[in-house]
């Protein structure tokens, strides 16, 4: 399952809704896990973990990340903040390992060697199996990977039909217009490249501090569109706004962040579906994005 189930609005949740969706994700072929030590200051992993001590057999059928990094008004991937970070999140998640650990974002004051002998430790100690990062640019990650015998394994990225970036880059090499300007370092093709997967994260949102695209005024064309093609496989618009993201063939894994078992239900849909490449680029265009 290509799916990855995110945790970020978990702090509003109670018992009995975590079980709820948890149970629904395991049910519907989602095993996949994404937390963040800030989540709800602790509270996404600390439900979770409630819920997991409980149900100790689902255990061995899940994938749980978690990430570090990002402090109260700083960003600390310094070796003692990491191994810290994790040990908290292992209480809180009550589980003995993370099967992914990925570095929230860059920080700029980071010793790569330093991250690199964090990796090993945590490694070592059997409390991470597999590493990566959130929101790093190729070069970042190329420093990183320099100074680590682990390898790099994911990048979590913001995606999304309205934020692509990533995509829309790609398109404008060689022209004039502002599209063309390379912040993130080719990251698509980069990653891609190197074998490393992209998970994509708000893959509904318009932007990080606004709401969802989905049944948005701003976005009414996109909507219009969203409901045709989503009326011609029979799921919903925003199933839809997902199978866009799965079409592509970098193997990009979104990262849902709804706390409602029905929109779950509806998302899980858009892995049955494969957009046509007309349809993929008219959605693109619907969402605002125009080609070179
Ligand atoms: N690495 C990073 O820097 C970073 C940053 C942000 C997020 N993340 C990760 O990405 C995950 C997803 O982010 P996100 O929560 O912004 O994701 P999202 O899936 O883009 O947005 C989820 C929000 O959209 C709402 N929504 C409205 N209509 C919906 C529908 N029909 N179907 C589904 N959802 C609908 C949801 O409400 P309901 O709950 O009512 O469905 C929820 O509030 C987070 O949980 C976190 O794990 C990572």
């Amino acid at each position: 399952m290509k799916l990855i189930l995110g945790t970020m609005r978990w702090a509003k949740l109670d018992y009995e809704s975590a079980q709820t969706l948890i149970e629904t994700a395991l049910d519907n072929g989602i095993s996949f896990f994404d937390f963040a030590d800030i989540y709800g200051s602790g509270k996404s992993e600390e439900i979770f973990g409630e819920v997991l001590s409980d149900h100790p057999t689902w255990r061995d059928d899940m994938i749980i990340q978690s990430k570090c990094g990002i402090r109260p008004g700083y960003y600390d991937l310094s070796k003692e903040h990491i191994l810290e970070s994790v040990d908290k999140s292992l209480e809180r998640l009550q589980t003995d390992h993370l099967d992914v650990l990925l570095l929230h974002r860059p920080d700029v004051l980071m010793d790569p060697a330093e991250v690199g002998a964090a990796f090993d430790t945590l490694k070592e100690q059997g409390k991470v199996r597999y590493f990566g990062v959130s929101n790093m640019s190729s070069s970042q990650i190329e420093l990183l990977q320099q100074h680590s015998t682990e390898k790099i394994l994911f990048n979590q990225l913001q995606f999304s039909l309205v934020h692509a970036g990533i995509v829309g880059q790609g398109m404008y090499v060689n022209t004039n217009e502002p599209e063309a300007t390379d912040r993130d370092g080719g990251i698509l093709e980069y990653c891609r490249a190197q074998g490393i997967t992209v998970q994509a994260w708000s893959p509904l949102q318009a932007s990080f501090e606004s709401w969802t695209f989905i049944d948005n005024p701003h976005y009414k064309a996109l909507n219009e569109k969203l409901e045709l093609i989503g009326s011609k496989y029979g799921i919903s618009p925003a199933a839809v706004a997902i199978a866009w993201i799965l079409r592509h063939p970098a193997d990009i894994r979104p990262v849902l962040g709804t706390t409602n078992p029905e929109h779950l239900l509806e998302l899980v849909k858009a892995t049955t579906v494969e957009l046509t490449r007309k349809e993929w680029y008219e959605l693109y265009i619907e969402a605002g994005h125009q080609l070179p």
